[in-house]
């Protein structure tokens, strides 16, 4: 997939532009709060319908005026041209056209335009706690597997009312307990847990499967960026002993930590063991990157995290997603700067924003520089 170009009113403090894309590297300069988020924000919306910044849509109507809206050009990887359209009007929500005609709903145009960003605060994702890498790892399998994300639906959805059961026992072990109600609620457990065991084994497989093609393609974006800093491996850690490995097994191992579990479970009231507590191990060469890397290298290795995100996405989508970097390039050395570069250059279409065009260093290239003064966007050549 290709941005051709973007035509904007009144979107945050980007008030009218018209702008036409490089099909490559578009490197986009401005000082402190000129809009450059606000850019990459603004083309963002139309792979999520919404914006990765706020919930509130509102926010992204320029101050003191109604509406907004943005028309995007692409060109897909067959060699298709279509224009999407958003709409705001203050207070309403966001409505979406494509090829001139209105979408029913905003869910139509998730996917359409495939894209990662990586802005600073993603390098929580090598670095910060195992949620974001749970999230990272669901968020990829779910993009290209439909049983996958029904598997982690239900397992989610059965967690929950196993803890509001966990919790109500809580409560009923301070008063006196009828046996025929612990009976009961033993019952409800073996439901629940029988419930958790079988989704919770297809959570666990559908994570490890898509780790099996994003660990690879980690490992040659990283070496691609450090050469010589070692190897970068992903793997899956389970937080229960999870028996011989497959699905079967992964089920009754399970199914076999939560009946363990189930007193400490019921003292605390949430349920202790499961996929929701599993976490990815990041190495480099033979240590855990998290606890011994240091946060130049962490940086990297979320970089090529996202990366391989986008490589399996569209590997099995066979759509090219675009790449989003904001305010990166301004922390890397020269010579990593420019790898990085060369690397996007040659697989996508890239937006990649920083306060300084000398940020971008010496490399060869081609693309474009975008300047952002205040809201207003232009173009010129030398990127
Ligand atoms: N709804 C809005 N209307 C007008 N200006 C806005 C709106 N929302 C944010 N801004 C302005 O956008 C600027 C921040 O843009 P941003 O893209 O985040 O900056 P940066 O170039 O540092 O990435 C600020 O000056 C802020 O006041
Ligand atoms: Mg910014």
């Amino acid at each position: 997939m290709i941005v051709k170009s973007l035509h904007a009113g009144n979107f945050r403090n980007i008030r009218s532009a018209d702008v036409e894309f490089s099909e490559t590297f578009n490197f986009i300069v401005g000082g402190n709060a000129q809009g450059k988020t606000n850019l990459l924000e603004a083309l963002h919306m139309f792979s999520l319908g919404r914006s990765f910044r706020t919930r509130r849509s509102d926010e992204l109507i320029a101050f003191g005026e109604d509406f907004l809206f943005l028309k995007l050009r692409g060109l897909s990887d067959s060699g298709v041209g279509f224009t999407l359209d958003l709409g705001l009007e203050r207070g309403g929500r966001v409505t979406a056209s494509a090829n001139g005609g209105r979408l029913p709903g905003l869910s139509e145009i998730i996917g359409m335009i495939p894209s990662v960003i990586f802005a600073p605060g993603d390098v929580e994702l090598s670095s910060g706690p195992p949620a974001g890498r749970r999230l990272y790892m669901d968020y990829t399998a779910a993009q290209v597997s439909p049983p996958f994300l029904s598997d982690l639906k239900e397992y989610r959805r059965a967690l929950g009312q196993r803890n509001v059961l966990l919790k109500r026992m809580q409560g009923e072990a301070r008063e006196r307990r009828d046996p025929e109600d612990g009976r009961s609620r033993r019952a409800q457990l073996d439901a629940w847990d029988a419930m958790l065991a079988e989704k919770g084994a297809g959570v666990v497989a559908g994570r490890r499967e898509i780790l099996s093609a994003v660990a690879p393609a980690a490992r040659g974006i990283f070496a691609e960026m450090a050469p010589g800093a070692g190897d970068l491996g992903l793997s899956y850690h389970c937080s229960f002993d999870e028996g011989e490995g497959g699905r079967p097994s992964v089920r009754e191992a399970l199914s076999a930590a939560l009946l363990r579990g189930r007193e400490a479970d019921r003292r605390k009231g949430f349920t202790g063991t499961g996929p929701h507590c599993d976490d990815m191990t990041i190495r480099l060469g033979d240590v855990d990157l998290r606890r011994f890397g240091s946060q130049g290298r962490k940086r990297l290795a979320a970089i090529a995290l996202k990366l391989a995100q986008a490589e399996v996405i569209m590997e099995r989508r066979s759509e090219r997603p675009v790449v989003l970097l904001d305010d990166i390039f301004s922390e890397l050395d020269s010579a990593t700067a420019c790898r990085v570069r060369g690397l996007l250059s040659g697989r996508y279409q890239s937006f990649v924003t920083s306060p300084k065009l000398s940020d971008l260093g010496e490399c060869p290239g081609g693309g474009i520089v975008i300047k952002v003064e205040n809201g207003a966007l232009s173009t010129g050549v030398r990127a």
